[in-house]
């Protein structure tokens, strides 16, 4: 038993669309693989979330998922150092989802803007299900069965994010409030000893009459020290300088990675539906082939036109993958009709190729070993399931359910 420190926990998901491309590569996974040396990073395969769309054709779920656990693996996601999973193995999330869905007020849900936007994106599919509403709440199940506090996501991600704050909080505001809050928070201070009893109420002072988040900062680091206390006094105690009841469910914030939008072959953001990917297992010939077909400044019909960076998508490859030197050797070339489009072309091809040779041998390795990449993910399984199981067991027992 026992709480865990949310702001060392990292958790993130991504939905089994095959294989990734440079877009989950620079937007995501980048993200996640510099997190995993700073914290512990539980990372799974969001299968059910697949469902809520794909629901009339399952049948290219598993094959996905494994494609997709393989291309994790060979971009640099280290299974000694981070945690894989699929969550369809970890009933706890089901289980997580249902409690939730007492408390979700249906305006929050329909008021999510990715439903909208994707029932109507998706008109020929019926996405008038219980299930795609859920969908939001389903992610809060995710990250809350792990009391993670940092959610590397995409852009697009960032609302489902929010909804899970405000749910976790409704979830507090409802059952963490014991009986006798107050006097058991009260206890509890006096237990961390005379010296710290009187940092604790000071800072607690400073926050809630001043605002002061600094003070909420120091007090939280406080807290964190003490060796002598049990994780629920920890808790009442989190939960009380904040102003409410325990804290049993820590709200998660979004964390965007550098490059917050990769370009696609068109300039519009990588996307496998806007059909502009590079995928990370693409040979050689085809991403040269992909680059050289690459639209570019119209106005640069003749090769003796001068054109405009600015205008053109190949610029925007040019920003995530060149340094200073040939970027200016672009910008010159370009706007003085010094260089063709082709040999501007050059550098990216030879840019992206680098960067995808390794990441293309470690797959093929990873291809070869089936048996390998399935007991990484039966270990990851099991230590996920440890860690949501203790969660549920909390949140088991703030809803009165722990009865035998
Ligand atoms: N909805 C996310 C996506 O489409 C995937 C996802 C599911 C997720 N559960 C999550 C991401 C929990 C972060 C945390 O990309
Ligand atoms: Fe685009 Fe490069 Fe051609 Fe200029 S020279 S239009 S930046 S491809």
């Amino acid at each position: 038993m026992g709480s865990v420190d949310s702001q060392q926990r990292v958790l993130s998901g991504m939905r089994p669309t095959g294989q990734l491309h440079l877009g989950h590569y620079h937007g995501v996974l980048k993200n996640w693989i510099k997190l995993q040396h700073e914290f512990e990073c539980f990372y799974f395969v969001a299968d059910w979330h697949a469902l809520t769309t794909q629901y009339e054709d399952p049948s290219r779920i598993e094959q996905s998922t494994w494609e997709m656990v393989i291309d994790w693996l060979a971009a640099g996601v280290n299974p000694g150092s981070s945690t894989l999973f699929i969550q369809s193995r970890i009933p706890e999330h089901a289980e997580l989802h249902l409690l939730l869905s007492m408390i979700a007020p249906l305006g929050w849900l329909e008021r999510v803007p990715s439903f909208k936007d994707h029932q109507e994106k998706l008109r020929e599919q019926d996405l008038a299900t219980y299930g795609f509403l859920g969908y939001p709440m389903l992610q809060s199940a995710d990250i809350l069965a792990y009391r993670a506090g940092r959610i590397p996501i995409g852009a697009d991600q960032v609302a489902h994010v929010e909804f899970t704050r405000d749910l976790a909080r409704r979830f507090n505001h409802l059952y963490g409030r014991e009986p006798g809050f107050e006097e058991q928070a009260e206890i509890a201070i006096v237990k961390m000893g005379k010296k710290n009893a009187r940092l604790y109420r000071s800072l607690k002072k400073r926050y809630q009459e001043d605002g002061d988040l600094e003070a909420l900062d120091t007090a939280r680091a406080l807290l964190k020290e003490q060796q002598n206390i049990s994780m629920g006094d920890l808790e009442r105690l989190y939960g009380y300088i904040e102003g409410g009841g325990k804290i049993i469910l820590p709200e998660p914030q979004p964390y965007l990675a550098d490059q917050p939008r990769m370009p696609g072959l068109d300039g519009q953001k990588m996307s496998r539906t806007y059909g502009n990917v590079i995928n990370l297992r693409d040979q050689p010939d085809t991403v040269s082939r992909k680059i050289k077909v690459m639209p570019t400044d119209p106005q640069r019909v003749r090769r003796t036109d001068p054109g405009e960076p600015e205008k053109c998508p190949v610029w925007g490859l040019h920003k995530v993958y060149s340094e200073a030197p040939t970027l200016d050797w672009v910008h010159t070339g370009c706007t003085t009709a010094g260089i063709g489009c082709l040999d501007c072309k050059g550098p990216l091809i030879e840019a992206i190729n680098e960067e995808l040779r390794p990441i293309q041998e470690r797959a093929a390795d990873y291809e070869n070993n089936p048996d390998l990449v399935h007991s990484i993910i039966d270990e990851g399984c099991e230590e996920a399931r440890d860690a949501a199981r203790e969660t549920l067991s909390e949140v088991r027992s703030a809803m009165g359910l722990n009865y035998r």
